[in-house]
């Protein structure tokens, strides 16, 4: 009987404990609640020509459709949508991607990638709309139009940046919209847009990342030749740092490469991009902005960045030959984004749903402040977790 409560005393806490802890699917419920009351209260305070950017000294920002984040907006409406079925949200998803249709004519810029494909790639997925699948076709052949055969990348930006003097400017994030090229180039069985992400993907390969699989931010090309100028940063610390969402770009970007063509270099690319991110990451999982700041661990947290990283591990997990548990990575980054620190309460912060994310620290723009790709990437995040727990 003594031996019995004895046992029973030393394993309460653990019951306890077991019982406590929060399920992934719970979870996913209460911050789905929060995004859908969030995501109602700002569609309801946008004018008609805005999108939501961030929320700063306590003002809500807005931008026009041109901004390259006017995208992510709808997509966490269509992810909303997606969770909940609930036909309000597919109104209101519906009105918000229409704000970006014009984007699909732009030829002199990457963005168009991410601003059609996280909103009328969801349309499309959601609906079966057929206007949806026209703009996506017209979108993916526009951005080909920034793509020099010289040189085998997209460019980046068309303009010059005031202390700063890059003639063909290719991102690590612009990975991120070769995902409207392939799978318009494979549903169309269209080569050319398949060949001009595939050669995109090959050159950042071959350029942009360092021995330690840390890539840099910009690579500057000579347009005649397609040579390397120079490698430099713009949003992150130092030209020779590991900038956090620029990780996370590549994790994403190489990881989605390698479901849309199978290349296992890419596969293999990923893994050790993904590899090198964890040995950066502290116990809960949210990088710091930039994993060389000297002032870490007093350095900003990216939410932004740990939001498109669970995304990313959780499809890298799927895939992956070598046996490691990526999605538990995701997990630990998801539960601390779903905590008090990271999760705005419904009626705060601007009405987006997380806090705490750095947009472009070097000028002191959108600095620990809510970002609507860090919403947008936290839902896809949970969305993909649930369905890698139910498959
Ligand atoms: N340019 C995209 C980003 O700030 O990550």
């Amino acid at each position: 009987m003594k031996r019995m409560a004895i046992l029973l005393a030393a394993l309460l806490p653990m019951l306890v404990s077991c019982s406590c802890k929060e399920t992934m699917d719970e979870l996913t419920d209460r911050v789905f609640d929060v995004a859908a009351r969030q995501s109602e209260l700002m569609a309801a305070s946008l004018g008609e020509d805005q999108t939501p950017k961030t929320y700063e000294d306590g003002k809500f920002v807005t931008a026009s459709p041109s901004w390259w984040c006017s995208g992510f907006f709808p997509g966490v409406l269509w992810y909303i949508y997606e969770y909940n079925s609930d036909p309000r949200f597919k109104e209101l998803a519906v009105r918000e991607t229409a704000k970006v249709e014009n984007i699909k004519y732009v030829t002199d810029h990457h963005d168009v990638g991410f601003q059609i494909n996280c909103s009328y790639g969801h349309q499309y997925r959601l609906t079966g709309d057929e206007h949806a699948l026209d703009v996506l076709r017209t979108a993916a052949r526009s951005l080909t139009g920034a793509f020099a055969e010289e040189v085998g990348c997209i460019r980046s930006w068309p303009f010059v940046k005031k202390g700063f003097s890059w003639v063909y400017p290719v991102i690590i994030d612009n990975m991120m919209n070769l995902e409207l090229l392939m799978s318009v180039g494979n549903m169309d069985g269209d080569e050319w847009l398949r060949h001009v992400a595939i050669s995109h993907a090959d050159k950042t390969m071959e350029n942009h990342f360092r021995e330690d699989y840390t890539c840099c931010h910009l690579v500057d090309y000579v347009p005649e030749t397609g040579a390397v100028n120079k490698k430099i940063t713009v949003q992150g610390l130092a030209d020779d740092s590991a900038w956090a969402r620029g990780q996370a770009w590549a994790l994403y970007g190489y990881t989605m490469m390698y479901e849309q063509t199978e290349d296992v270099k890419y596969l293999h690319l990923a893994q050790n991009v993904g590899d090198m991110i964890e040995s950066y990451l502290p116990e809960d999982g949210v990088p710091y902005w930039d994993f060389n700041d000297p002032d870490i661990p007093k350095a900003y947290r990216d939410a932004s960045a740990a939001a498109v990283m669970a995304s990313a591990y959780i499809a890298l997990d799927a895939v992956a030959d070598n046996g490691k548990d990526y999605l538990a990575i995701a997990e630990r980054q998801l539960r601390s984004l779903a905590s008090e620190e990271y999760l705005a309460k419904v009626g705060e912060n601007g009405h987006f749903i997380l806090k705490h994310s750095v947009g472009n620290l070097p000028e002191n723009a959108e600095v620990d402040v809510p970002l609507t790709y860090a919403d947008y990437y936290f839902l896809e995040a949970l969305l993909r977790y649930r369905s890698a727990m139910t498959e």
